[in-house]
């Protein structure tokens, strides 16, 4: 679980992403995009199962954060390893900062809601389900469609990097990865470093929260039994101390009208 102060904390470096990597018009296109849905962005988990990564409100964009700053730093390395130059760093962050953007759902759906399944809670401790409203899509193609059709249209290497993110864990992604001969294989190392970097992050939030459980070190936390999205009684303080310490004042409308 992460504390209101986490969570803003998060929200206000993602931002600064955005402000510091992605220029012009793309970069203010992109950061309207995402202060249009704030407070879904800023509560989202990373994933729907407990048993996978981040899955807690705040974990999307701590989940994001980690890709972001570790792609910088593989970067770093792929470069002093003598990789050719064949993307911008520009590109690096936009990928990073979009890669799992198809997680989102829809402008009208959430993909992740509460989970209404008592005995899934209980037993299968979920506290969130898939919405079925939304109609099936991978989470590649669902970021890339959500981000052309707001008129943010990544390049060529973005939109192949974000595609494969997932690397050789997403079969359908063989025709890209699976090259043999020379002319078939990708023209740049961006796909390579951002899956890296996912990797990497992913991994390190597995450690962080299971392994002390699996090594015993730790008593198994009781993860959240409700919903980021809804204000009941457990989260709603926390959501509503997050959204309080934003800079947005219309987010004190929108927690009212919740
Ligand atoms: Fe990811």
């Amino acid at each position: 679980m992460l504390t209101p102060e986490q969570i803003k904390n998060n929200w206000d470096k993602f931002l600064n992403y955005i402000d510091t990597h992605i220029p012009f018009s793309r970069g203010k296109q992109l950061k309207d995009f995402y202060l249009k849905y704030e407070e879904r962005f800023a509560m989202m988990p990373a994933s729907h199962k407990s048993q996978y990564h981040n899955c807690f409100p705040g974990g999307y964009i701590d989940h994001v954060n980690r890709v972001i700053e570790a792609a910088l730093k593989l970067d770093t390395i792929w470069r002093e390893m003598g990789m050719v130059d064949t993307y911008t760093t520009e590109e690096l962050v936009f990928s990073a900062i979009n890669h799992d953007l198809g997680k989102f759902g829809t402008e009208e759906h959430e993909s992740y809601i509460e989970q209404t399944d008592q005995w899934r809670r209980d037993k299968l401790n979920e506290t969130y389900m898939f919405n079925d409203r939304l109609e099936y899509m991978t989470v590649p193609d669902r970021g890339l469609y959500l981000l052309i059709s707001n008129g943010i249209i990544p390049t060529k290497n973005e939109m192949i990097a974000i595609r494969t993110h997932d690397g050789l864990y997403d079969e359908s992604n063989k025709a890209y990865l699976m090259g043999f001969t020379p002319e078939t294989k990708p023209r740049t190392s961006l796909l390579y470093v951002l899956h890296q970097a996912d990797l990497l992050a992913a991994r390190i939030e597995f450690e962080r929260e299971w392994l002390p459980k699996l090594l015993g070190e730790k008593k198994v936390e009781e993860k959240p039994k409700t919903n980021s999205f809804s204000l009941n009684k457990n989260n709603s303080n926390v959501k509503a101390k997050a959204m309080k310490k934003m800079a947005n004042p219309a987010l004190a409308d929108i927690m009212k009208n919740l």
